[in-house]
């Protein structure tokens, strides 16, 4: 994959989506024109990955003037449907985050609030490549500099996660270009197969060698000694370090400090939410049950069974062995709390 990938664009009068729900199969770009359908879109995970719907949202906020002004809405009419953007998914904050910057130019109007959004596109492609770096080098200091590593990652992070880049999967990308990635194993991430369908794609594509498992293959694999490291995303840190990402992300966290090996956390310091003090102030975002009880659309569970279908779970703080941001690496477990450093 070229890194001028972008899930998220700016068509010049809509959002051009990446409809990240037919891939690998196929690569179709969802054109929004309007809001009910940008909201629907996140809402389905055709965009998707905290940063991604940063920047969805973002541009979200130019769409609802425009279509305002196209259906005479009133500047309440416009706010009300920004809002609806904004809580269109409750974990990431990053939603909240971008959306809420670019509304700072609202009243200056239309170019402003472009500019702006376009500004948080190009700024987390930055902060991405930074991150690319500062967790590279972290991992070759830490782990055995000058050997391929062997990872393992938890969802999807890449360039369809973010505005460009990805975060974890930017530094397992970085080390690629160092020649420094002996194999990842990309955990398949139910019940909507993020890992197998979009990290294995990426992985692909960058021409990494990779094993896709099944998620309940993670600790396994950790506790053999087959990873040197996992790297995963995050959707909100909170000030003491506690971690929520794609659900299935504390077990692997926990192995990794069973085995003794780092669990690094990569995201950009807009994922860090200072006004959260810990995981347990995180409201978890709970899906349709039918997510886990169905496969394609098949019935898989007895008909009288009930989901149980959180998409995210909390890491706690002390299990994050190195917080990755664009400023650097935080060692979390040993006591540096986004809280204190990143203020
Ligand atoms: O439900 P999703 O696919 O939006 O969940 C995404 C994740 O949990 C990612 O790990 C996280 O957003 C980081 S993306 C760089």
């Amino acid at each position: 994959m070229s890194q001028e990938l972008r899930a998220v664009d700016w068509t010049g009068s809509g959002i051009a989506l990446i409809d990240q729900t037919l891939l690998p199969q196929r690569t179709d770009t969802l054109d929004v024109q309007d809001v009910d359908t940008l909201v629907d879109a996140i809402q389905r995970l055709v965009v998707r990955g905290a940063p991604a719907i940063g920047a969805a949202g973002a541009y979200g906020v130019a769409l609802a003037l425009l279509q305002g002004e196209r259906e005479g809405w009133t500047d309440g009419d416009v706010r009300a449907a920004v809002a609806r953007i904004r809580a269109a998914r409750p974990t990431a904050v990053n939603l909240m985050v971008c959306v809420d910057r670019v509304m700072t130019r609202f009243d200056e109007g239309l170019d402003a609030v472009l500019e702006e959004a376009v500004a948080v596109q190009r700024e987390d492609v930055a902060a991405n490549r930074a991150m690319g770096v500062h967790g590279a080098d972290w991992l070759l200091q830490r782990v055995g500099a000058g050997r391929p590593l062997r990872l393992l990652t938890h969802c999807n992070t890449g360039a369809l996660a973010t505005a460009g880049w990805g975060t974890a999967l930017g530094v397992v990308r970085e080390l690629h270009t160092r020649g420094l990635v002996e194999t990842v194993y990309a955990d398949e991430t139910r019940p909507l197969l993020q890992g197998a369908r979009l990290t294995a794609w990426e992985l692909v594509q960058e021409g990494i060698p990779h094993l896709v498992q099944a998620d309940a293959a993670a600790a396994g694999t950790i506790l053999r000694g087959e990873v040197d490291a996992a790297i995963v995303g995050a959707d909100r840190i909170a000030a003491n370090g506690d971690t929520a990402n794609k659900v299935g992300t504390v077990g692997i966290a926990l192995a990794c400090a069973y085995a003794g090996i780092p669990f690094l956390v990569a995201a950009p310091t807009t994922t860090v939410d200072l006004a959260t003090a810990t995981g347990d102030d995180i409201h978890i975002e709970l899906r349709a049950g039918d997510e886990v009880l169905e496969w394609s659309g098949v019935r898989t569970a007895p008909a009288a069974s009930r989901g149980h279908n959180p998409a995210f779970d909390v890491t706690p703080g002390r299990l994050v062995t190195g917080l990755v941001t664009e400023r650097g690496v935080l060692e979390v477990s040993a006591g540096e709390l986004p809280g204190e450093r990143l203020k």
